[in-house]
């Protein structure tokens, strides 16, 4: 037995122990932030001036544009193509303000919660999530739910409780330092006149606190008094004050997506093409948060199949060849994943190692890849329902 943890516990475990899967949950953090997938043939082609590759394939590089021209890029953005990797969009937005997106919009992505114009009106959403309208919101809430302790996982949802005055609805300390002028659009501004989406004079406005420096939008600097926000929370049908939280899900990466399906949330899509229906569709459900300026019909795909192809071609190209040939870092050691027990509904094995009279246990083993990699690449998960 594990010596004492410490004079005033009797627990035989020590701390690592008791907290195990703490511990390794954070070990496997910590390693799986080593593993930096770069080298794709986007990774590998020139680029131009603004970083933008200038020789994939020729049907990729048709897809490419399509992929910034219909707005994929403003969610799916960045070195990681997708805006939750707030700090590394962040750098890199300061770098080249497009972040190689559509140059006609430009999105922030330096901060933890931003502003928009959705379904409804005015919407507060956490930078990195998105509703698309994958299921309807009862399916399930999302963002908009709340940790074991009661308390909200999305940061808009206590960024409103912020502006409203209850410092206390903020547990997560990033909340207190967004800067209202680093929002996409304003939440106030400087006029006499009512507005029923911004705040103005009528309601009551201050500036922000925080310094301007570099403001993602300097005419963003302000915010509604505490009592103009208090008046907008309690009202029933609120246009100002909206939270996108309800069935938003996190944006995901588009790296190495060829071979991650099924994709979203619920893995109800089998194939890129699915997904690729879907936006040209403009998705399954309207549901409240969905960026119906953003997700929408792409008629313009739908009517021509060579612009689908190209814009597949396009996420291909994203696929690093280490990843598909599990080469290192990429490898693994063998994994044993308990699969039952040997035996039947009627009769089981007794070999168990922890007391004979228990089951013995069956593993499925995914063998050891070397540092040179598998010989089979692996393959989109469509290969499997064949
Ligand atoms: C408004 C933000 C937004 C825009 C615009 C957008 N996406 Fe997405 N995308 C998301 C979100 C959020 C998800 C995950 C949705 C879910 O799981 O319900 C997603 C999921 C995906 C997935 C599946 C990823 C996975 O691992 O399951 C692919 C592929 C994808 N998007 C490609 C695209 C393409 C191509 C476009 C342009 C036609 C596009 N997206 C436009 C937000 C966006």
């Amino acid at each position: 037995m594990p010596p004492l943890s410490s004079a005033t516990h009797s627990t035989p475990y020590r701390q690592v122990e008791a907290n195990f899967a703490m511990f390794f949950a954070l070990a496997l953090q910590i390693y799986q932030s080593t593993l930096i997938s770069d080298d794709s043939p986007f990774d590998r082609s020139a680029v131009d001036e603004h970083g933008i590759p200038v020789n994939l394939s020729a049907s990729a590089q048709r897809g490419m544009d399509i992929f910034r021209d219909s707005h994929c890029a403003l969610c799916h953005i960045g070195p990681n193509f997708t805006s939750s990797a707030v700090v590394t969009n962040g750098i890199l937005q300061k770098l080249n303000p497009h972040a190689f997106g559509n140059s006609t919009f430009r999105v922030s992505t330096t901060t933890v919660v931003t502003s928009l114009s959705l379904t409804g009106g005015m919407m507060f959403q956490d930078t990195g999530f998105s509703g698309t309208g994958v299921t309807p919101v009862e399916n399930d809430i999302g963002l908009g739910g709340t940790d074991p302790f009661g308390n909200p996982l999305s940061f808009s949802d206590q960024y409103l409780q912020l502006l409203g005055g209850n410092v206390s609805g903020v547990v997560d300390p990033y909340v207190a330092n967004v800067r209202p002028c680093d929002l996409d659009t304003s939440i106030a501004i400087e006029s006499n006149n009512p507005h029923p989406l911004f705040f103005t004079r009528v309601d009551g406005i201050q500036r922000q606190k925080q310094n301007t420096v570099n403001c993602f939008n300097p005419a963003g600097i302000f915010i509604p008094t505490i009592n103009a926000a208090l008046t907008e929370l309690s009202k029933p049908k609120r246009k100002r004050f909206l939270s996108a939280a309800n069935g938003s899900f996190k944006i995901p990466t588009l790296r190495n997506i060829e071979l991650t399906g099924p994709y979203m949330h619920n893995g109800g899509m089998a194939t890129l093409d699915e997904v690729l229906a879907f936006y040209t569709r403009g998705g399954n459900f309207a549901t409240p948060p969905k960026e119906f300026a953003k997700i929408f019909a792409l008629v313009d795909l739908r009517l021509a199949p060579q612009k689908r192809t190209d814009l597949l071609n396009f996420l291909k190209s994203l696929t690093d060849d280490r990843v598909r040939y599990e080469k290192a870092p990429f490898d693994h050691p063998e994994i044993r994943v308990p699969h039952g027990h040997i035996g039947d509904n009627s009769s089981i094995t007794k070999q168990n190692p922890m007391n004979a009279s228990l089951a013995a246990d069956q593993f499925l083993v995914i063998p050891a890849v070397g540092a040179a990699g598998r010989i089979q690449p692996l393959q989109s998960f469509d290969r499997f329902l064949q």
